[in-house]
């Protein structure tokens, strides 16, 4: 038996290196332990001589990838399985396309989880303000359900680039001095300050941002699990926010997000070719979700909370496109549940559509903003960004094969037909698609709540009913 020392739980070049050189020694997955003990030599007994015909070889870089995610989790299994994915990938080069295979599976789903880890991370740290020699810092405790604490603080610098702070969390703690990154070891709960003037701000914001009419409390443990709730501030608003709901859901339906502009629109016309795209085509929506927390074709990455795949059923007969996630969506990770959600949703029920059997979506699946003081104010997608996750779209359009597609405005039709569609003109029509889909295209919610004259919202918004429930006949058919 080879006994493996890594360095540390996540200590993935010493994994590679183990591995490598466990492989050119012919060392079978069943014959080697992994464990981790900072102190010793990378082999607890001698190595052998490495073989004079080992052959060479490489793994897709899908694999190291993969590897790269799943060594993060908190299983005791993952430096082993990865060590049997690889050596099976040497005779068994496809492997990683048989999603059924347990192997493949399991280490898919630990990568997922770390996906979803890293994603929660973003969502709810909570930073409290407190002073040291140097002035203010911002301190937050966090207990990630796996090792995230290095792979998410790179966004926390992006996001708050002027403002030095510390994520202190039982694995490693990250400090953001405004140049550069530092880690130090695991810290103690108590090492977090608890109370201060970020409550109150916390509390404000959190406040403007729950959605009353999406309420759904068991839904909401789901995507804030209580365990996190003790470092939420905001937590303590929940039973308030609940009672309150009902009258804001009234109010939200007037708040006005934009239109693409023409600008946009025309430039995104001639970018008609699609950027190059190196990853392997997802198969599932769970693999989209995962490629799009990931995706680097653009740079709109860099802006979000995360990216925000489509969400319905994957054999939905009906698939809405929007244009964008609003601010209320990036912080959800879900389409359409801010104000122009509240107005689909509205118009879906009016229509008889039931939104859960639908499939929602978006031509841009990050959250392009500017920051106006505290606010995130939406900013249009540009040519080259709608182009780009056209990749996006396109792969979720071939796993769900909806029957009809509604383009909702000028950037998704632009998405989807590659070209913008008048409303006015081709409204109540079935366009036929390559993917053998139907397109229609009609209003985009956000639009029908910027009229100002309020017969003409009040006849635009009928006209978007009737569109809905015209392409729900088209779809049902
Ligand atoms: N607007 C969109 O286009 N999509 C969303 O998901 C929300 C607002």
């Amino acid at each position: 038996m080879q006994v493996v020392r890594l360095a540390s739980e996540t200590d993935f070049t010493g994994w590679r290196e183990a591995a490598r050189s466990l492989r050119a020694h012919g060392v079978k997955p069943e014959d080697a332990f992994w464990t981790v003990d900072g102190a010793g030599d990378l082999f607890g007994e001698a190595a052998p001589a490495p073989q004079p015909d080992a052959a060479p070889f490489t793994v897709p870089r899908e694999f190291m990838e993969l590897a790269d995610t799943v060594i993060l989790h908190r299983s005791d299994e993952r430096f082993a399985l990865l060590y049997r994915l690889l050596w099976r990938l040497q005779r068994e080069p496809n492997l990683l396309r048989i999603a059924s295979d347990a192997d493949v599976a399991l280490a898919r789903s630990f990568a997922k989880q770390v996906s979803q880890a890293a994603h929660k991370m973003k969502a709810f740290v909570r930073f409290r303000q407190v002073h040291d020699e140097d002035g203010e810092i911002y301190v937050a405790w966090f207990e990630p359900a796996h090792r995230v604490t290095e792979m998410t603080a790179p966004f926390f610098a992006r996001r708050f680039a002027n403002m030095r702070f510390s994520i202190l969390t039982p694995d490693l703690c990250a400090h953001w001095d405004t140049k550069q990154l530092a880690f130090t070891p695991g810290a103690d709960p108590a090492d977090a300050p608890r109370e201060d003037a970020l409550e109150d701000y916390w509390k404000t914001y959190y406040a403007s941002i729950f959605n009353p009419a999406r309420l759904k409390t068991a839904q909401m443990q789901k995507e804030m699990p209580k365990r996190y709730w003790r470092n939420l501030p905001e937590a303590r608003l929940i039973p308030e926010l609940i009672a309150r709901a009902e009258a804001q859901t009234e109010a939200m339906v007037t708040q006005a997000p934009s239109e693409p502009s023409r600008r946009i629109v025309r430039a995104a016309q001639r970018a008609s070719r699609d950027a190059p795209y190196d990853g392997a085509a997802p198969t599932t929506l769970e693999e989209v979700w995962a490629g799009v927390q990931a995706c680097r074709r653009c740079d709109l990455w860099r802006c979000g909370t995360q990216g925000v795949a489509g969400e319905g059923p994957a054999k939905a007969r009906l698939m809405f496109v929007g244009e964008q996630p609003g601010d209320q969506e990036d912080l959800a990770g879900k389409p359409f549940v801010g104000p122009a959600g509240q107005v689909l949703d509205k118009a879906l029920a009016e229509a008889g559509v039931p939104r859960g059997e639908t499939f929602v979506t978006n031509a841009v699946k990050h959250f392009k903003h500017e920051l106006r003081g505290k606010r995130r104010i939406h900013k249009n997608p540009d040519a080259g960004e709608i182009s780009a996750c056209r990749w996006w779209l396109d792969n979720e359009r071939r796993i769900v094969r909806p029957r009809v597609i509604v383009a909702l405005g000028g950037s998704a039709s632009l998405s989807v037909f590659g070209k913008t569609m008048a409303v006015s003109k081709f409204r109540q029509q079935a366009i036929q698609l390559p993917d053998q889909a139907q397109g229609v295209v009609t209003y985009h919610p956000s639009y029908l709540l910027r009229v100002p004259d309020a017969e003409a919202k009040a006849k635009g918004y009928a006209m978007f009913v009737e569109d809905l429930r015209f392409a729900w006949g088209l779809a049902s058919g």
